[in-house]
């Protein structure tokens, strides 16, 4: 399942990339990218969800569910209710795959935010609409830790900043 899935930039692969009888399914609050989805990736469930964390799927359903730079624009109170709702619908020993705004982001932090985050908490900016681009979460890996706490973390991910322009966000690879 994935999570935040927008346009299904990667959803739309995986069909004919896993080929093994799986079943797909795609979330995202936003109503014409799930639009757009159901119209024109036919192999893919698609469902819209709203910005509370309330999917309509049974407990322990998935095997795995991955969301690419979601908790990256959602504020505190969402990263649990949203993290307890992922939890309830993924399989015992189902797989968490979820990228998050880490240390590398440091570089983009003011002296405040800097603190903050060195101190382990969340820092959130923008606060323009929640869900969106114009606001951003910056998640230290103790934040991240504490999050996960019920989960077994396979990988955590950081990856070199190097000469790009883009900042990598980290890789958390956590099982239920
Ligand atoms: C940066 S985009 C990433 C889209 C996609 N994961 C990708 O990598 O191409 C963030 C996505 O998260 C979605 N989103 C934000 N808050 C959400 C929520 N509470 N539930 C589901 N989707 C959400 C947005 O609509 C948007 O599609």
């Amino acid at each position: 399942m994935d999570w935040g899935c927008g346009p299904g930039r990667i959803i739309r692969h995986l069909p004919e990339v896993i080929n093994s009888g799986c079943s797909f399914y795609g979330t995202d609050y936003n109503e014409q990218s799930i639009a757009w989805c159901s119209r024109n990736i036919p192999e893919v469930n698609f469902n819209l969800n709203h910005l509370e964390a309330k999917l309509p799927y049974q407990n322990d359903f998935f095997e795995v569910i991955y969301g690419i730079s979601i908790f990256t624009h959602l504020s505190e109170a969402m990263h649990y209710d949203w993290f307890n709702e992922l939890y309830r619908v993924l399989k015992p020993g189902g797989i968490l795959f979820m990228t998050t705004q880490g240390a590398n982001f440091l570089v983009k932090l003011n002296k405040a935010e800097k603190t903050r985050f060195e101190a382990g908490a969340l820092v959130v900016r923008g606060k323009v609409k929640e869900g969106h681009r114009t606001f951003s979460a910056f998640q230290p890996k103790t934040y991240m830790l504490a999050l996960f706490d019920q989960m077994e973390v396979l990988e955590h991910v950081e990856f070199p900043i190097g000469n790009v322009k883009v900042v990598p966000q980290d890789i958390w690879i956590v099982r239920k």
